[in-house]
């Protein structure tokens, strides 16, 4: 939530302003309410800000260009305090002669107390924010010590809550100093030149050599240089690393969508994220994981954490370690997990899925988690991210950068990891259990040729969206491994159709939601594979035909072959047939094109849903 860039770099005309919104552009999915600027120019601070997207303001800054500058901060905005307006975007100015600019991510819970002390103190505020506390602080800091490290020091000492803050200062004409608490930074270094960024797509046109920062630092860049010290004030060092994607990646490369490009990026997500898992035998390797053998051997419990399109994953998962493994596994809401009482044993897994590595709500019940005693294990698509950095392991998917809001490829591989792990969980059994692994591995190899198949025949789909542009309500049914696929349909519709849509289990719709049926009604319906061994596709059947006959429309993802379906489906969505468990990488292929193609009859922005933002950091 926020995108927040930086740039301290040579006195190149132009140069810092096109860099910050270049970067501001690459991290709008991450807040899109509105966006800012600040340039230290010439002994002054000069900022631009503007609500709405991020077109407002460089219209607002072609028309009256700012000066040339070295340095520069920017902004891109989810509002939390204070409404999406001009004057609560970002930057935030303070000082006498506003001197001060600052911008932020997160949230300072202790505004208020701050904000009346200033108050008392004769400060003048001029937005709703409680980042405008920082900059007042910063600035009389400031004042104080004469520098803007220490300043900046001072204040963070000072704030509770999660937050990353940049601070420029007219008198401090190449630096920008960063601070980091709970929210995401990076520092790009590049040749003369030193970024700061929400993620690494901040700077990644311009440089791949990233450095990650620890939790409670601050960081002071000047052009080509950086420097890292704790609250405390003792220095420290980042941890470099080298960003393994291209700016290429962080691009739409000819599609009209980030979700087009990154549906039809799948395959290579599931395939990547297998890569060099497995040896010459067939065997899972994961020394990556860091975790001796006896301990994962030990684990008699896994209780997984996750929000949203993640948590879904999860609950595939669920289904697929519980008959690989035989382990119980729990899957819980990430901000449920955190507010109760979980069991943890000495022998419990706690596996974190986040694409992000940064939503708070997942964060915390990590940390929970730890401090229950837990062994913690990560599964995230974004390098060096505080989740995995806070993981006693991690397993990272390899989807490249996802930029669409709506999550589409990250799912995708977070399902393909966690198979990984429960099939790594079972061949530690041996036996027989291992050479099961072994066969659903060679299986899994197959999986992404098979999802590029569904992408290809996804004509029909693409019409079936178009003809409901007008429709009002989507019900989606799956059961098994099919329920959160349905589940993860609908919440496709909803965030990028803004339709109303719900997923249920099959089994459940005698149980109250067959009331919801009415002539017309649109149902999608998951249906198993016919090898499923509890006979689940029968049952399957059977509900379509007791939606059928009080005049559901049914729209049927189903099997090549699976003709028992036809007489009770107004259409059929083939997918190729696969093990039962491995079905789900399929069947939400053709939902996921049908929220997209829907989302678009309807006009609206697919990438920037409203009111969301990718990469949650707040509670
Ligand atoms: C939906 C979506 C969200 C995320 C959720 C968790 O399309 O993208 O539901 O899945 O906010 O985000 P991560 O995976 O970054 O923790």
């Amino acid at each position: 939530m926020c995108g927040i860039v930086g740039y301290a770099g040579p006195a190149v005309d132009g140069k810092a302003l096109d860099v910050v919104m270049e970067g501001l552009a690459r991290l709008e999915y991450r807040g899109y309410d509105s966006a800012g600027v600040a340039l230290v120019c010439d002994g002054d601070v000069v900022s631009d800000k503007r609500a709405g997207k991020l077109a407002n303001l460089r219209g607002a800054l072609e028309a009256a260009p700012p000066p040339s500058s070295a340095t520069a901060i920017g902004h891109t905005r989810w509002a939390t305090h204070g409404g999406p307006t001009d004057a609560n975007a970002h930057p935030h100015r303070g000082g006498d002669h506003d001197q001060i600019a600052v911008v932020h991510n997160g949230i300072i819970e202790n505004f208020h107390a701050l904000k009346n002390e200033l108050l008392a103190a004769g400060v003048e505020f001029r937005s709703e924010t409680d980042t405008e506390v920082a900059a007042h602080l910063v600035a009389r800091a400031y004042d104080e010590v004469g520098d803007l490290t220490e300043a900046m020091r001072q204040v963070v000492g000072r704030l509770e809550g999660a937050f990353t803050l940049l601070a420029v200062h007219a008198d401090s004409p190449n630096t920008v100093v960063a601070a980091r608490r709970n929210s995401p930074l990076v520092v790009g270094v590049g040749d003369g030149e030193t970024f700061l960024g929400s993620d690494v797509a901040a700077f990644i046109g311009y440089t791949r050599h990233a450095v990650e920062l620890g939790q409670d630092e601050i960081v002071t860049i000047t052009p080509g240089h950086y420097e890292v010290i704790t609250f405390d004030g003792e220095p420290t060092s980042g941890k470099a690393y080298e960003v393994t994607w291209d700016a290429a990646s962080a691009e739409k490369g000819g599609y009209d969508t980030f979700m087009e490009k990154e549906i039809n990026e799948q395959p290579a997500a599931v395939r990547d994220t297998l890569l060099g898992r497995t040896d010459d035998a067939g065997e899972l390797v994961l020394d990556e994981l860091r975790i001796d053998e006896e301990r994962l051997n030990a684990v008699d419990r896994i209780t997984i954490v996750a929000c949203g399109t993640a948590a879904y994953a999860g609950m595939v998962a669920k289904y697929a370690i519980e008959t690989w493994a035989r382990i119980p596994v729990e899957v819980s809401l990430a901000h449920e997990f955190r507010y109760c009482d979980p069991i943890i044993g000495p022998n419990t897994l706690v596996v974190s899925i986040s694409q992000s590595g940064e939503t708070m709500d997942t964060l915390m019940a990590v940390r929970h988690a730890r401090e229950l005693g837990a062994l913690t294990l990560s599964i995230c698509n974004t390098h060096g991210a505080t989740i995995p950095r806070e993981s006693d392991a991690v397993l990272y998917t390899h989807a490249g950068p996802e930029i669409a809001v709506a999550s589409t490829k990250a799912f995708l591989a977070q399902i393909t990891a966690a198979y990984v792990l429960g099939l790594y969980l079972t061949q530690l059994k041996g036996g027989t259990w291992a050479d099961e692994a072994r066969a659903v591995m060679a299986a899994l190899h197959d999986v992404p040729a098979k999802v590029q198949e569904v992408i290809d025949q996804m004509g029909r789909v693409k019409e079936i969206a178009r003809f409901m542009a007008d429709t009002r309500s989507v019900l989606f049914l799956g059961r098994n491994v099919g329920y959160p696929v349905a589940m993860e349909g609908a919440l496709k519709l909803k965030e990028l159709a803004y339709i109303h849509a719900e997923g249920f289990a099959a089994g459940e719709l005698k149980h109250g939601p067959i009331a919801l049926i009415e002539p017309g009604q649109p149902v999608f319906i998951v249906v198993p594979s016919p090898d499923e061994p509890h006979g689940l596709h029968g049952k399957v059947v059977s509900n379509i035909q007791e939606i059928r006959a009080r005049g559901a429309r049914t729209i049927v993802v189903a099997e090549e072959g699976d003709e028992e379906v036809v007489p009770f489906a107004d259409e059929v969505i083939r997918i190729p047939a696969v093990a039962p468990l491995l079905q789900p990488l399929l069947a939400v292929v053709p939902l996921q094109v049908f929220a997209l193609h829907l989302s678009s009859a309807k006009g609206l922005d697919v990438d920037q849903p409203r009111n969301l933002a990718k990469s949650v950091t707040v509670e």
